[in-house]
């Protein structure tokens, strides 16, 4: 049987805008085998980014449950979250959130600095290296461009080897060139260090990348087609 590494099952959510709710999450329910790549599209605010934040503890759901790795979080308190947030989560999201003040090689290593494990650099050297920006580690992030910074958020989402990359519209800002690079290295990462990822994605290219497929509508996921 596969192994199931994060699941979300029956997730309601909603949100109260002054005198109404909005009901954005419905009925919400996937499961993540390891190694596979999902991708989710849907229209502007559909609540991708509601489903991916939920998927990965920043957000709480109103009901339902969440299991990552085996673990069901409805008991965890905000410390707890926060620690297997560090240890088996990655994030990667349309604004790169990089820290301005700190290089390429530093902002990749902050989460190593946070887990406090003593790691030697030559792994983050090595993600340099194969995603092709070896030569910028020491360059700030207002030296590097869009495509740089992706990829470099892409190394801080997966230096601590996370049981699971979500990327929350990872190529919203990228061109059509960088988008593709991008996409590549998401699948070499997913091919050379049996990386699990959620994707979500407005671009149809973009979207193809996932084992599975789906749409959000609705608040819940409808399966697109089997593609590999
Ligand atoms: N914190 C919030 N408070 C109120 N409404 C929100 C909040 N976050 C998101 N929403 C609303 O929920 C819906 C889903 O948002 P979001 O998950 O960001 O969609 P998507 O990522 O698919 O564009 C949108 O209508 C958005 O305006
Ligand atoms: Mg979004």
């Amino acid at each position: 049987m596969d192994e199931i590494v994060i699941e979300a099952k029956n997730i309601s959510k909603s949100y109260y805008n002054g005198d109404s709710d909005l009901t954005v999450l419905n009925n919400f329910s996937i499961k993540l085998n390891k190694n596979e790549i999902i991708t989710i599209t849907g229209q502007s605010g559909c609540g991708k980014s509601t489903a991916l934040n939920i998927l990965g503890t920043l957000d709480k759901p109103d009901s339902g449950d969440v299991i990552i790795n085996g673990n069901y979080l409805n008991d965890y308190d905000d410390n707890q979250l926060s620690s297997l947030r560090n240890e088996l989560i990655g994030f990667v999201f349309q604004f790169h959130h990089l820290l301005p003040d700190f290089t390429a090689l530093e902002n990749v290593l902050i989460p190593i600095w946070i887990k406090n494990v003593n790691q030697n650099d030559n792994y983050a050297m090595n993600l340099f290296d194969k995603l092709g920006i070896g030569s910028k580690i020491n360059h700030y992030p207002s030296q590097l461009s869009g495509g740089e910074k992706s990829r470099v958020s892409l190394i801080r989402a997966i230096i601590n080897k996370p049981i699971v990359l979500l990327a929350d519209e990872p190529t919203g800002n990228l061109d059509k060139k960088n988008s593709k690079k991008l996409i590549d290295l998401l699948s070499k990462i997913n091919q050379d260090y049996n990386q699990s990822i959620i994707l979500t994605t407005h671009d149809q290219d973009v979207a193809s990348l996932g084992n599975r497929q789906f749409l959000l509508e609705n608040g819940s996921l409808i399966e697109m087609r089997e593609n590999k």
